[in-house]
């Protein structure tokens, strides 16, 4: 046989026998992410898969070392009538994370999102309102007192141009709200980290730098305020690196704890057709996990409060059914098997 020919079948017999397209070449049974750096690496869980799905399970408690409920603490979950608190969901996440030795970051207590329909519909006067928020926040924090290490006390209280978010808890209670949380989580638990959370904080310059200055204002005037949470919802095409960077510098400049508290990398921001991810953009994403990874690494150890990627696998991303697009953002596919995301940060770091 022709030489040609021999290496055109044995080409051919490759494309059809190797590994998926973008194949990964690790093994998580052997490695564990959390061993690679000296910052916790967390992430954010699905309650309907934490103690439902074995596979999910060991990857979880395997490779990472801090857990955040994706929606198990939020309000409409929590707290579902005005005198009813449902611990149940929160209670096996905690329980699970304790049991493995993991932090547990409590996310989120102030959302304007994901509210039960009766604090949508609360008539109350601003007294009535600041009681319900004090009630909200002092129970839950009480509950969980020495088991929850930190909370994102406010989530997205800015909107893009800087300014406060005109939210329903800013319609009733003005920006004393924001203080009045913060207060009060500290009231319930003193030693509990205390975070603001937000997101395109490193694409919006004008936005990370009127939540820093508005925080830093509070901290001096007493406000017991830990961190900041940058959310970090990027992909492979913005912002740059170089704004990643330099959204992480200034949180820490401005001497608070930095929590890169969302991480996800969407491969697919143009909502095109993508039935399966392409080589190059696996490879990109690779690239920009591990830039990130080290941009983070490079801050104030004090400061490194940790990495939380936002969901374990493809298949639990938010971002598919959020914006009704096929998209491949995490470490781990949908048979949570290691992408080529995992492996750079395992073979790099
Ligand atoms: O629990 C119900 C289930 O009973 C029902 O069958 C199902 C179908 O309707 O919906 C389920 O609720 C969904 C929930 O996720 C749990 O899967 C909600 O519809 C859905 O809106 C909710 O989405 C969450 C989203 O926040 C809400 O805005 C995502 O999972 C969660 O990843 C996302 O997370 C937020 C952070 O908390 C804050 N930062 C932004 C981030 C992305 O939006």
């Amino acid at each position: 046989m022709r030489k040609g020919a021999f290496h055109f079948i044995l080409g051919l017999f490759c494309c059809v026998a190797c590994k998926p397209e973008y194949s990964n070449h690790c093994n998580p049974k052997e490695n564990a992410l959390k061993e690679r750096v000296n910052f916790k690496v967390g992430v954010a869980v699905d309650h309907d898969l934490l103690g439902f799905d074995l596979a999910y399970e060991e990857l979880v408690q395997s490779q990472f070392n801090s857990l955040s409920p994706e929606n198990a603490m939020k309000a409409s979950y929590i707290h579902p009538a005005s005198d009813q608190f449902d611990w149940y969901l929160a209670d096996r996440l905690v329980n699970f994370a304790e049991n493995h030795g993991m932090r547990f970051h409590g996310h989120t207590l102030i959302w304007h999102q994901q509210l039960p329909e009766w604090i949508e519909n609360f008539a109350g006067d601003r007294e009535q309102w600041r009681a319900l928020l004090e009630q909200h926040i002092k129970t839950i924090v009480n509950r969980y007192k020495g088991r929850v290490a930190a909370w994102d006390v406010v989530n997205e209280a800015f909107v893009e141009d800087g300014s406060l978010r005109n939210s329903i808890w800013y319609q009733h209670l003005g920006a004393s709200y924001i203080r009045l949380a913060f207060e009060y989580a500290h009231e319930a638990d003193p030693d509990a980290l205390l975070f603001y959370n937000d997101y395109n904080l490193a694409q919006n310059p004008l936005k990370r730098k009127a939540v820093i200055r508005y925080l830093e204002e509070m901290k001096l005037a007493g406000v017991p305020i830990d961190g900041i949470g940058c959310q970090f919802h990027i992909n492979i095409h913005f912002p740059e690196v170089s704004d990643l960077n330099k959204c992480m510098e200034e949180v820490c400049q401005a001497g608070f704890k930095l929590h890169i508290s969302e991480l996800d990398i969407a491969l697919n921001p143009f909502s095109r057709s993508m039935p399966q991810p392409k080589e190059a953009d696996l490879k990109r994403q690779a690239d920009r996990y591990l830039a990130v990874f080290k941009a983070f690494d490079r801050q104030p150890n004090l400061l490194k409060y940790g990495i939380t990627m936002w969901g374990l696998s493809d298949a639990d991303s938010w971002i598919p059914s959020y914006f009704n697009r096929e998209d491949y953002p995490l470490l781990f596919d949908g048979n949570y098997q290691a992408k080529a995301a995992y492996c750079k940060l395992i073979e790099s770091l």
